[in-house]
């Protein structure tokens, strides 16, 4: 017996032989917190429409993009202007700030990878679909696609013509205009539908391969191991004991019992990676939005799917969009389940902020209110303000083991 099993042994004892909180987990639990671990985790999965998505050369342009300033029409918003790498790649505001302020919250990127589906509406389905968003949006980056292939061929060709092949030459300024995309504004829009269909295609593509490193980069950002993590490991008797303050054991007992939380919050970034309706109330001032219920056509639509001429991959591997269903009543203001690996750090929470703290977090789930529009799937969960506050413990334990203050 390792030196921890005994401990573990002891502590159970101890725990048995005092009235505190601290509960002896049964076999059911332990198999529980198994799935929440993330021993589970595994490699990212591959993604057969990007080519370079594991290409450690790409990674590298990719990450010199992320935070490339030059690619927004003010010089100064980049990526990671909102997913600030520092912290856990978010920005602590309602709605984020580009060239104007957004709509909706911004996600973190670390755990990006693990889901089918991006955004809050999961309207992209990859990675390297979803980085060519916030380029072309007003609010954001309020670039343009034909910008970017002129960014790459001035600052990034090398890098770029060894990962994809020689970039056009862009300098007949009537074949390829300064600034051209099929959205945004009205100067931008005509002059891309000005454009010969073969030079369209071209920036497209240039486009898509922009993406695919920024993807191949998100794709090597680590998900660190939290409290939760040690904590599984030291009641299955996988590593040494790490021991929770009988409050958070209590939440933890709640999260997957009373509190239903696993029901969405499952697995080891406990997030089933799907999509629900919980009630979060529409923000004033902002256009409605539909979540889900939108995002799943746009997914359909967009020409940077799997199944879009800029995929690579041929004949099949695009199973999530062949069989999205779109058209379900639940999925009108549903909104992705999102990871709560490190959520303490990350307020306010939900798709548009509009929850400030953790515990109006844990007050929304008790009091589960009828939605806006469509039909929230919470139900009330009467929970004491004990065990309110003990849910709140337990969300604190998923930081970084390493992370600040905590004291063990
Ligand atoms: C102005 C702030 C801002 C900028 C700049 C920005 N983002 Fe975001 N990001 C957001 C917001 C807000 C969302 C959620 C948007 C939505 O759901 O419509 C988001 C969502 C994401 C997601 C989805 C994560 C998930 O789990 O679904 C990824 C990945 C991401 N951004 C990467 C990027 C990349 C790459 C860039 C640069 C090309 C970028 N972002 C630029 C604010 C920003
Ligand atoms: C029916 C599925 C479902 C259940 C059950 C559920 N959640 Fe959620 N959770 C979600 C969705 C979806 C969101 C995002 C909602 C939105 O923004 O509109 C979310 C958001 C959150 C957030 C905010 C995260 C962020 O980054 O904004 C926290 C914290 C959270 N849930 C914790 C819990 C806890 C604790 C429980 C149990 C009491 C729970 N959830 C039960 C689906 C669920």
């Amino acid at each position: 017996m390792t030196w921890w099993k005994l401990g573990a042994a002891l502590a159970a004892l101890v725990a048995i032989g005092t009235q505190d909180r601290t509960p002896i987990w049964s076999p059911d639990e332990l198999e529980v917190f198994r799935t929440l671990s993330i021993d589970g985790l595994g490699p990212p999965p591959a993604d057969p429409s990007n080519r370079v998505a594991d290409d450690p050369a790409a990674a590298a342009l990719g990450r010199a993009l992320f935070s490339e300033a030059r690619l927004s029409s003010n010089g100064r918003i980049s990526c990671a202007s909102c997913h600030r790498p520092e912290n856990g790649f978010t920005d602590a505001v309602p709605t984020g700030h580009g060239v104007a302020t957004g709509t909706r919250r911004t996600m973190p990127v670390a755990q990006a990878v693990y889901s089918p589906w991006q955004f809050w509406d999961g309207r992209a389905d990859s990675l390297w679909a979803q980085a060519l968003g916030p380029v072309e949006n007003p609010l954001e980056h309020n670039f343009t696609r034909m910008e970017v292939a002129r960014v790459l061929g001035t600052r990034y060709r090398g890098q770029y013509e060894q990962l994809f092949g020689p970039l056009p030459d862009l300098s007949d300024a009537r074949r390829f205009p300064r600034r051209a995309a099929p959205a945004g504004d009205k100067h931008a829009r005509n002059a891309w539908a000005g454009m010969a269909a073969a030079d369209r295609h071209t920036i497209d593509r240039i486009y898509a391969n922009f993406g695919k490193t920024i993807a191949a980069f998100e794709r090597t950002l680590p998900v660190r191991p939290t409290r939760l993590d040690r904590y599984v490991a030291g009641v299955t008797g996988k590593g040494p004991p790490a021991p929770f303050a009988p409050a958070e054991a209590a939440g933890l007992k709640l999260f997957i019992g009373k509190g239903r939380c696993v029901s969405c919050h499952s697995g080891p970034m406990l997030s089933n990676q799907g999509f629900a309706n919980t009630g979060v109330s529409e923000r004033g001032g902002l256009p409605a939005d539909s979540g889900r219920a939108d995002g799943a056509r746009k997914a359909i639509a967009d020409p940077f799917n799997c199944k879009g001429a800029f995929s690579d991959a041929k004949g099949g591997g695009c199973d999530e969009l062949e069989y999205l269903v779109v058209g379900d009543p639940r999925q009108v203001r549903a909104f992705k389940v999102p990871s709560l690996r490190g959520v303490a750090r990350r307020a306010p929470y939900m798709h548009s902020g509009q929850l400030r703290s953790l515990e109006q977090v844990i007050d929304h789930y008790n009091r589960a209110p009828a939605a806006p529009r469509g039909t929230s799937e919470l139900k009330p969960l009467h929970l004491t303000r004990r065990e309110r506050a003990e849910l709140v413990a337990f969300l604190r334990t998923l930081d970084d083991a390493e992370g600040a203050g905590h004291a063990r």
